[in-house]
């Protein structure tokens, strides 16, 4: 099983999406172990946005993530990195194919409404920044025989 850190963006808390993009994930069999609303900090915005600090779009993405609260989740399954951006579709919601969240409910580059970890080392830093380990409620669902394979 792996683990990915899903942030609710503000426009998704304040657009009264979240029911239904935590619908789709649950849909999908996949497992959330943590859930929280929260506020970003703007410290709290430099280390998850590391990588774009420098770039020119930062300024408003930090005002952007900071303006109201998110809905940080951990979402595990298997290969979840990669099914769940499958299922976000492209960064831009402009490019987004139609189907996956943002190309039903974004139009925007920057209002993308949901984040989630690129990578195992990206999730392992973010499922840090957001949660404490005694936050973190690890399950089997009872439905796990009806959602795949033993040997999956
Ligand atoms: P996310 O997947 O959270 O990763 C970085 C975020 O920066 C991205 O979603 C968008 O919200 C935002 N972003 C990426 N590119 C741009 C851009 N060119 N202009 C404004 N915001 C951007």
């Amino acid at each position: 099983m792996q683990r990915s850190l899903v942030l609710l963006k503000p426009d998704c808390v304040q657009r009264r999406l979240m029911g239904q993009i935590i619908s789709r994930f649950e849909n999908k069999s996949l497992n959330i172990v943590a859930m929280k609303l929260m506020n970003v900090t703007p410290d709290m915005a430099k280390q998850h946005y590391a990588e774009h600090v420098e770039k020119p779009f930062y300024p408003g993405l930090e005002a952007f993530i900071t303006g109201a609260p998110v809905l940080a989740m951990i979402v595990e399954g298997l290969d979840v990195i990669a099914v769940i951006r499958n299922m976000l579709g492209a960064t831009s919601g402009l490019k987004a194919a139609s189907g996956t969240i943002r190309g039903d409910f974004s139009g925007s580059r920057q209002m993308n409404l949901v984040h989630a970890s690129d990578g195992e080392e990206a999730a392992a830093r973010e499922i840090a920044l957001y949660f404490n380990d005694d936050e973190i409620c690890g399950y089997e669902p009872t439905l796990t025989p009806w959602f795949k394979a033993d040997d999956e």
